[in-house]
């Protein structure tokens, strides 16, 4: 018999909690995996555990997470039916961004984590996770807004939930506004793919070679 999603992802966390691929390994206290539904209909992804994170091995468990609790609230969702992420597994030190190699060396796991899941929805948090999968250079303040086709499901990309902790209400508005977005595309609500193409990034998402997430 085949093997579930479930064991596929309980074997690739397996890997993920031995991996020694780049520094972060030498400085973690806990891998940060992934945490939720393997049958979710929407994965969000984040950039990198902070302190919190790495203390529990659970993403989103610190401020930002409370944040993102509630935002899903808004929309109807509660943290077990979705599947959270984050680009690196592990934390970088003092918080610092993931450098190049980092992300490199762990992209894999999350293409794997995409691959199994396959959700409906892929919402990316922050500059990290959204230029990493749109593979584009334009920030999220452009980004957000737009739901994307990407590899026949749609990708949300909004503000990381620190900056709406750290920014102005309107940071927040806007989030409230992304996440509307995911509701409508759980919901088969988007508007047509005939709608004018967003004048950032490409409305279909890139080749999965050129991506390195999907395919290998
Ligand atoms: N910020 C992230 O990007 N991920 C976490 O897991 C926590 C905070």
């Amino acid at each position: 018999m085949s093997e579930t999603v479930a064991e596929q992802l309980g074997a690739l966390r397996a890997a993920a909690l031995a991996c020694t691929a780049c520094r972060l390994s030498e400085g973690r206290t806990h891998v940060v995996f992934g945490d939720g539904s393997p049958d979710a209909d929407v994965v969000i992804v984040g950039e990198a555990p902070g302190r919190r994170e790495d203390e529990q091995g659970v993403p989103f468990v610190g401020p930002s997470g409370k944040l993102l609790d509630r935002l899903l609230a808004e929309i109807g969702l509660e943290r077990d039916d979705v599947y959270i992420a984050n680009v690196v597994k592990c934390r970088p030190p003092g918080n610092r961004d993931p450098r190049p190699d980092e992300i490199e060396a762990c992209k894999g796991y999350l293409r794997e984590q995409l691959r199994l899941i396959d959700p409906k929805v892929v919402v990316t948090l922050g500059n990290f996770s959204s230029k990493l999968l749109l593979k584009t250079d334009t920030g999220i303040t452009r980004l957000r807004g737009t739901a994307y086709e990407w590899w026949g499901r749609h990708l949300v990309p909004t503000f990381h939930p620190a900056a709406a902790l750290r920014g102005s209400a309107r940071v927040l508005e806007d989030m409230r506004y992304d996440f509307s977005l995911i509701r409508d595309a759980i919901d088969g609500n988007l508007a047509s793919q005939d709608d004018p193409e967003p004048e950032t990034t490409p409305a279909s998402g890139p080749d999965p070679e050129q991506l390195g997430l999907f395919g290998r």
